[in-house]
């Protein structure tokens, strides 16, 4: 009688291997004054990062509504990257400070969820920044290719369509008018910018 073949091994070796060959998507939400740039600055200057993120600019990082992040991962993202300007660097003056109340806040939530908070990063980046960018965005994907696909069962859990896009954004400490469309004037750098 043959002896039977190792079933568990063959698994584990299966497993590495779909760990190895899965590229995860990533959603990117950045700010346009800094992240944003950082990730231009890093394509001009041919600094490669992996191609598995999706950017999104924002005016910036405050105006990211959690729902944003809850709707990417009900489409199939495998992870959510936020990346604004540094705390103290905000060209809205202290949004990112918002953005950062809702990154903690949400990933209290997602992990209520069953999905792993390290599905959720924030980078912050200045404008100076792609070569930091890139490699974060290399780190990130690597962290969320080694946890594994999501398929996020989102329509058994909550409506996303159905949510209030206002009353989550003041739930979370938003303004009423979220953050202002134009850049507001403290920052000398911006006024600049928006001149050209
Ligand atoms: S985080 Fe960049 S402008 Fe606010």
């Amino acid at each position: 009688m043959s002896a039977q073949a190792p079933v568990a091994p063959a698994r584990a070796e299966g497993a590495a291997t779909a760990a190895a060959t899965f590229e995860p998507v990533i959603i990117g939400f950045t700010c346009n004054w800094c992240s944003y740039r950082a990730a231009d600055l890093a394509g001009t200057a041919r600094v490669k990062y992996p191609p598995n993120v999706r950017l999104i600019r924002l005016m910036c990082s405050g105006r990211l509504d959690p729902t944003f992040v809850l709707k990417a991962f009900s489409e199939g993202a495998d992870a959510v990257l936020v990346s604004g300007c540094h705390p103290g660097e905000c060209h809205y003056i202290e949004q990112n400070y918002k953005a950062l109340r809702r990154f903690q806040l949400l990933q209290r939530t997602i992990e209520a969820l069953g999905i792993e908070p390290g599905r959720l990063q924030l980078v912050w980046a200045s404008a100076a920044e792609g070569v930091r960018l890139a490699n974060e965005i290399a780190r990130v994907t690597e962290e969320v290719r080694a946890l594994g696909p999501l398929n996020w069962p989102a329509g058994n859990i909550v409506d996303i369509d159905s949510v209030n896009l206002d009353t989550a954004w003041e739930a979370t400490g938003g303004d009423a008018g979220g953050p202002p469309e134009a850049p507001g004037g403290v920052n000398p750098d911006h006024a600049a910018e928006t001149a050209r």
